[in-house]
């Protein structure tokens, strides 16, 4: 089938692109001027060049489609550039919802996150309300929530290669983030998913009915506590690592002060996520696509060993 995808040029676009051409269908893609390059199998694409906030592009892309992957999403706003989560994440994902039921497409798939909901940050409640926006479209939709993703991101960044530059490679300790006043108390988990399993997660879903109608977490079979995540990557960087407790509150309060300017590395919002935790259970779902789940491990995180994550 046609394939209409947007935010196909991505860390997880481009494992989309690839799940999608070996499963013989053909991806239709919005890219925006300049991502051009970024576009994996062009020949076995269709490339339509336009923005998200053009609704003849954004049709023009679904023209002739079976089926649609809204994955557009970023992780920090940049109001004075109008990249906002609500302009990505709502008004884009409405507008390709809208635009698939004008032009007749009926089945969609949306990229979401695991533990989104109405009243939260910013991220998750423009994402939670895409969500909605699918569910009352009359369309046959299908909702994936990830944990955090993780693989080779091909020049892009994922949060492995964020963290080994962030907090692995600098000579200092790596912070055990906790909430409160005690870190005995305070700690969280992450269910790091592979991005070879999101993008296949995608790709079946589109070929299975059962899966219409249903919102469906993605989260790796295991649940680390957050020492546990920087071991690992550190081990995969060929590190040791100190990890001292860190209380998020200073942290989060300097983050209110400096997010602002695109220096300072996390966001008041993004702290807030990470010490809510990412975990689940998804066992049923990749029973249900007849996935098998790959694990968070030092031999899946090889290509940390010698990237510098670039920035974007
Ligand atoms: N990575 C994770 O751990 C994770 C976890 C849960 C959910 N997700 C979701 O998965 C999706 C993909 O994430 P990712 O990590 O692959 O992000 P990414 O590498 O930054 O890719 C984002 C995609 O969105 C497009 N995009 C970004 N800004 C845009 C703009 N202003 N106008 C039009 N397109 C724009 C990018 O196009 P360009 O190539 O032109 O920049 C790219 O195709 C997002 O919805 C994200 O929220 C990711």
């Amino acid at each position: 089938m046609q394939v209409g995808l947007f935010g196909g040029t991505g860390f997880v676009g481009s494992y989309l692109v690839d799940a999608l051409v070996a499963a013989g269908h053909r991806p239709s893609l919005l890219v925006r001027a300049g991502s051009e390059d970024r576009v994996r199998h062009a020949d076995a694409c269709r490339i339509v060049e336009g923005r998200i906030d053009e609704a003849s592009a954004v049709e023009e892309a679904l023209r002739g489609c079976d089926a649609v992957i809204y994955n557009i999403g970023i992780l920090r706003e940049y109001p004075s550039r109008g990249i906002t989560f609500r302009a990505l994440q709502l008004d884009g994902a409405r507008s390709a919802i809208d635009a698939a039921v004008r032009v007749g497409v009926n089945r969609f798939v949306l990229m979401s996150a695991n533990g989104v909901e109405a009243r939260s940050t910013p991220y998750q409640e423009t994402k939670f309300r895409a969500e909605q926006h699918l569910a009352t479209s009359g369309l046959a939709g299908t909702v994936f929530r990830p944990s955090v993703v993780f693989g080779d991101p091909r020049g892009r960044m994922e949060f492995c290669t964020q963290l080994a530059r962030d907090m692995i490679r600098p000579p200092i300790p790596a912070p055990n983030f906790f909430t409160g006043w005690s870190p005995a108390r305070g700690g969280f988990a992450m269910s790091p998913v592979h991005v070879e399993n999101v993008a296949a997660a995608f790709v079946r879903a589109l070929e299975m009915a059962d899966t219409i109608g249903g919102c469906y977490p993605l989260c790796g079979p295991e649940a680390l506590p957050w020492p546990g995540i920087i071991r690992r990557i550190a081990a995969a960087c060929g590190r040791r690592k100190l990890i001292l407790p860190a209380p998020v509150a200073p942290i989060r309060l300097l983050a209110g002060l400096l997010d602002r300017f695109e220096f300072f590395p996390v966001t008041r919002d993004q702290l807030t996520m990470l010490v809510q935790g990412n975990s689940g259970d998804s066992g049923a779902v990749f029973r249900l696509l007849d996935i098998q789940p790959r694990k968070f491990v030092v031999d899946e995180l090889d290509y940390l060993r010698d990237s510098q994550a670039p920035g974007r």
